[in-house]
């Protein structure tokens, strides 16, 4: 905990407001974000490409948390975000997010989600395999419409990540196999279509990186890619997408590397690759999703109950859990918890924390060292704000928790808490057969 987020009573500060505040007047649970810092790892990916002087865009992935005012927040930064399904765009739209810094991804996009992408303007589709290229050929041919594309390749490199967010070995559902000639296929398809326009290669290797080794491999054999391309197929891209995944600190034994050290070697690689390849150098584009939101976003839980098993653990449960962060029981994902009231106080007691949900793997923390508590106690469980509110569900019926944004001391809410009444709001009351009325 920076002692810049404490105030002069030691209470967590999140942007400048107190977190008991905060805790008071939205209840809990409730996810807090400092918006500030979203703006700030922004700037400093700005920063570093600008350093470089290369032609670069940053493009948020929204899935990590998309709300209205959060599309909002990244239009306000300048900066381009890509959606996975409709209804990402949708939320884009009422956000009246600029559609031309739009990018629309997934590897089944269907007809209705396509035509919506079209109408709506979206500045590229991210194409992901042939049944999607063949269906938006013919499209963008009916409809007379010239729409931008890049194609996403799979280039058999993995990231050393967990199984479920590794996505850029051969053997995976996304992209474009490199090393069998799809690849090469797909370009001639795309070429050959007369109402698309071909102008990048992505690609995404996984998420929760932490070696600068993965994304240094996949510039290398992307560019060497590149310049046979232009030999053999009068091919060169303009735009070079080297997706996110740049990994994001959790707990005390995390040692990432600075976002921002990522973006460095990733320019630097494509900058002596061109050169060694004398081909031209590229446009960068990134797609930070995590490393963007999570340290900015905080979940508050009031602690309720606790049972304490003597020599064996002392559980502390709260009023959420796996509803809204399914991470620890989805990837046996790790996080550490402070008290708000005062996260300096010394530790007085080893407790895991569990949520309320009706599942023995709903636990948010094991063996979190904390001062003594007492129910009521509001606990902050730290760096939430990645793929917490984009995953949450209402799992027991339990409904969502509101989402609340702090900067410069202000808070504001953003997403309201679910009620029971929107809980039952799709439900339809069973129909009585005639002959029973
Ligand atoms: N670009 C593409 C094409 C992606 O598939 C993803 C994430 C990103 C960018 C952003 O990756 P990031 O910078 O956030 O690591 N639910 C999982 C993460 C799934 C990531 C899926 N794709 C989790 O909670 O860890």
């Amino acid at each position: 905990i920076k002692t810049d987020a404490l105030n002069s009573a030691h209470h967590l500060m999140v942007g400048g407001v107190d977190t008991l505040t905060l805790a008071k007047t939205y209840q809990t649970p409730l996810y807090v974000y400092d918006t500030g810092a979203i703006r700030a790892e922004i700037a400093a990916f700005k920063q570093v490409f600008e350093e470089n002087h290369v032609n670069y865009q940053i493009s948020y992935a929204s899935k990590a948390f998309a709300t209205v005012a959060m599309y909002q927040l990244i239009a306000q930064e300048h900066i381009h975000c890509d959606v996975v399904s409709g209804g990402e765009l949708y939320t884009a739209q009422q956000a009246d997010f600029p559609m031309a810094a739009v990018s629309f991804h997934g590897n089944n996009k269907s007809l209705a989600e396509l035509t919506m992408a079209l109408d709506a303007g979206v500045g590229t589709i991210v194409v992901d395999n042939f049944d999607e290229l063949s269906q938006l050929t013919t499209l963008t041919a009916q409809r007379q419409q010239l729409t931008t594309i890049m194609l996403r390749i799979a280039p058999g490199i993995s990231a050393h990540t967990h199984d479920y967010i590794s996505t850029g070995q051969a053997d995976s559902k996304f992209g474009f196999d490199l090393n069998s000639g799809q690849a090469d296929q797909a370009i001639r398809a795309a070429q050959a279509a007369p109402y698309l326009k071909l102008v990048g290669i992505h690609c995404h290797i996984g998420s929760q990186i932490f070696e600068l080794n993965g994304f240094e491999m996949i510039v290398d054999k992307l560019v060497s890619e590149f310049a046979r391309w232009q030999r053999e197929l009068d091919f060169y891209p303009q735009i070079m997408n080297v997706g996110g995944g740049f990994g994001v600190k959790y707990t005390a034994e995390d040692h990432p590397l600075q976002p921002t050290d990522f973006v460095d070697a990733i320019v630097k690689e494509t900058l002596a690759q061109t050169a060694a390849h004398q081909v031209p150098m590229l446009e960068i584009w990134i797609e930070p999703g995590r490393s963007l939101v999570a340290a900015a976003g905080t979940t508050l839980y009031t602690i309720g109950d606790e049972k304490d098993i003597p020599g064996i653990r002392k559980y502390l449960s709260v009023d959420g859990g796996m509803g809204d962060n399914i991470r620890p029981a989805l990837y046996q994902a790790k996080y550490e918890a402070v008290l708000a009231k005062d996260p300096t106080l010394p530790a007085e007691q080893v407790a895991s924390i569990a949520g309320k949900y009706c599942e023995s793997g709903d636990m948010l923390i094991w063996n979190q060292q904390l001062p003594a508590t007492k129910a009521g106690d509001v606990l902050a469980v730290l760096d939430t704000g990645a793929y917490g509110y984009s995953m949450a569900s209402n799992y027991n019926r339990n409904p969502r928790p509101a989402v609340v944004f702090c900067e410069q001391g202000h808070s504001q809410l953003v997403v309201q808490r679910e009620s029971y009444a929107d809980l039952t709001r799709l439900d339809l009351p069973l129909s009585v057969p005639e002959k029973t009325k």
